[in-house]
């Protein structure tokens, strides 16, 4: 497994749609395996292939507890999905204070549905179906939106995404000159 470079705004790759994945086969898993470990590094709940450069539909996510009251180390509950399809939300809604590992430091209350149902492929390749709600919803509604270009900054006021993107792309030209 090896910790991968995350891109960042405004690399223009993070606004590609990704392709399906024909078969779930051990370079699919290696992938995941890689994108795991990334995410547990970086780190963060959720990844997107297309975070690391990888324009494939898969995505990990771990929304569990990452301190534990009693000082033991957290226990880890990666999720895995490949051609994540959501088939169902709800109309209820919820706002969570979303970020992302692409537009790092960077914080926003997001509208999104509470609960949905994703149908996907395991890191076997097995077809499941799961049921979302509270930050799971969340994170797989806002990973998801990645594998079409997607960021959690495009549901923002248009004034407050230029002018993140602006800040990131500032910072980017001061790193480049240096
Ligand atoms: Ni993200």
């Amino acid at each position: 497994m090896t910790i991968r470079t995350i891109l960042t705004v405004p690399d223009p790759r993070l606004r590609q749609k990704c392709a399906p994945v024909a078969e779930v086969t051990d370079e699919v898993r290696a992938l995941l395996d890689d994108m795991l470990e990334t995410m547990y590094d970086a780190p963060g709940i959720g990844l997107a292939a297309i975070q690391i450069g990888v324009a494939k539909r898969c995505l990990v996510m771990d929304v569990s507890p990452s301190t534990r009251e009693d000082g033991e180390p957290p226990q880890k509950n990666p999720i895995t999905m490949v051609n994540p399809v959501i088939t169902r939300v709800s109309e209820e809604m919820s706002d969570y204070e979303e970020g992302c590992l692409s537009v790092p430091e960077y914080y926003e209350f997001v509208e999104r549905p509470a609960r949905c149902t994703v149908r996907y492929l395991d890191y076997d390749g097995v077809e499941q179906e799961l049921d979302c709600e509270g930050m799971l919803a969340t994170c797989v509604q806002h990973e998801i939106d990645h594998l079409d270009g997607g960021l959690f900054i495009d549901y923002l006021s248009r004034l407050k995404r230029e002018r993140i993107v602006r800040k990131f792309t500032k910072a980017l030209k001061q790193r480049e000159k240096a």
